[in-house]
């Protein structure tokens, strides 16, 4: 889609802003140009829409050398969000979206809607903004319309010199994460400069990492933090680069260990043979609907099994109870706030399904003959610790850490897929960093406890 081909810059006062630049940028994909102060990232940009010429090389886009377009033309198919912003403080939040359709002679309702369309989808109301002028908007809300502008001719192609630069990082964050969803449905091909590498690495399908004029590695995010390429790019993406490469590598069911699965209503005796039957110290339980319901420790179900097949009602100690300490608390951070499905809140909450759960356990007959007794729904202890398919490593060692747990459930919407294990996770960051994992010493691909040289 977009295409440097050799691509040299060298201002009249001989500086060279950017040195024989090749890179490729593909339709629909979004491109994070990421580097220190002056290493060339706004002029790549600039001679994209040719506000800035090339003095040597050409730039193709969809196959055809801009150099022989005509700007004006050009410019229309693409949406450029400038450093700065760059508001007319002169002109309403809503004419300053409206810039571009107006200047391409559209009709003046016609634009007026679409610029309140847009106000809307950055998150503006157009009603409580549209009339204001820049400076009576936060620094965040400025950037919104910097973005509703770009995207106001409906272009396909997007350059955006740190759209987010001027705002403190919270509201960063929120203004990524509305930008990814954004960008999910429009799917623009997207050059995006930076020089937070944070961000480079969360918005980025690439990143191309600037040294000075020159790109460094242009690869997925997780393979430059994985592998950089060189010195350079390692001291740029820093010492701490595996713990980054937690959040953007993604847990996938491959990665996921199976254990042995159990329902509530299984007799105990039934459990423990799976159990033994594949040496394993625990299974997972789940409920009539195939739903993630907790877990069931070998011994717990032994001692379960011994006192009801004895028939003596024997309290089984440890094993009886439903789970105490960190597994149990209802403040499942990550896993909580990224729970969507209705049948993990009952299951995880302090809902009724978790109400039902212990009162099953304090009603079990004292002499284990009451309903129940003898089958797995009496052993089971509660999980807390689980998350959607899908989660960043990241949340996974997050949730791990938050829940002192050994392993964690990973579901898909309410369907239980498997779990992730300490050692699973390791593998899942070397996975992430593909085919030439297996010949990276193990060193390399571990997540960095020490600094870097
Ligand atoms: N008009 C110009 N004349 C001479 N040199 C220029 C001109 N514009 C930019 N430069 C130089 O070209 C180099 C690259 O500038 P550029 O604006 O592309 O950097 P950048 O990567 O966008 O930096 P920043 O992160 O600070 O925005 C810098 O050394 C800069 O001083
Ligand atoms: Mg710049």
């Amino acid at each position: 889609m977009i295409r440097f081909e050799q691509v040299t810059k060298r201002y009249p006062d001989g500086t060279t802003a950017v040195n024989d630049l090749s890179f490729e940028v593909a339709e629909g994909e979004l491109v994070t140009l990421v580097g220190p102060s002056g290493c060339g990232k706004t002029t790549t940009m600039k001679m994209v829409n040719r506000l800035i010429e090339p003095t040597s090389g050409r730039i193709l886009l969809d196959g055809e050398d801009i150099a022989a377009a005509d700007p004006v033309r050009l410019r229309r198919r693409i949406g450029y969000v400038i450093q700065q912003v760059g508001l007319f403080p002169h002109r309403t939040v809503l004419d300053n979206t409206a810039t571009v359709p107006r200047l391409l002679g559209r009709p003046r309702k016609a634009v007026r809607e679409r610029a309140a369309e847009l106000l809307d989808l950055v998150g503006l109301d157009p009603a409580v903004y549209g009339d204001r002028y820049p400076d009576q908007l936060s620094g965040g809300q400025r950037q919104r319309v910097g973005v509703a502008r770009a995207l106001a001719a409906d272009p396909p192609v997007l350059l955006m010199d740190e759209p987010f630069g001027a705002v403190d990082p919270v509201v960063r964050e929120r203004l990524q994460n509305e930008f990814l969803k954004l960008q999910a449905t429009l799917r623009k091909t997207v050059l995006f400069v930076t020089h937070d590498l944070e961000e480079a690495v969360r918005l980025g399908d690439r990143i191309a990492v600037y040294g000075h004029g020159t790109i460094e590695q242009f690869d997925a995010p997780a393979a430059v933090l994985g592998a950089p390429a060189t010195e350079y790019v390692a001291g740029f993406v820093g010492a701490d680069r595996g713990l980054k490469r937690l959040s953007v590598t993604p847990v996938e069911p491959g990665d996921l260990e199976r254990p042995p699965v159990v329902r509530l209503d299984d007799p105990l005796g039934t459990a423990v043979r799976r159990l033994t039957a594949e040496g394993a110290r625990w299974a997972v339980v789940l409920d009539e609907a195939g739903r993630l319901h907790g877990w069931l420790p070998a011994d717990a179900a032994r001692a379960g099994a011994a006192a009801a097949g004895a028939g003596t009602g024997t309290d089984a100690g440890a094993g009886t109870r439903t789970d105490a300490g960190a597994g149990t608390r209802a403040d499942a951070g990550a896993g909580a706030q990224a729970r969507t499905g209705p049948g993990a809140g009952t299951e995880t909450g302090a809902g009724p399904g978790a109400g039902a759960e212990h009162g099953t356990a304090g009603q079990r007959h004292p002499h284990g003959h009451g309903p129940g007794a003898g089958t797995v729904r009496q052993h089971t202890r509660r999980m807390e610790a689980w998350l959607p398919v899908g989660s960043s490593l990241k949340q996974a060692f997050a949730t791990m850490l938050q829940h002192d747990a050994g392993w964690i459930a990973v579901l898909d919407g309410d369907h239980f897929l498997g779990v992730l294990t300490p050692a699973r996770l390791h593998e899942a960051l070397r996975r992430s960093i593909g085919a030439d994992a297996n010949a990276l010493p193990r060193t390399e691909v571990s997540v960095d406890t020490v600094p870097d040289r």
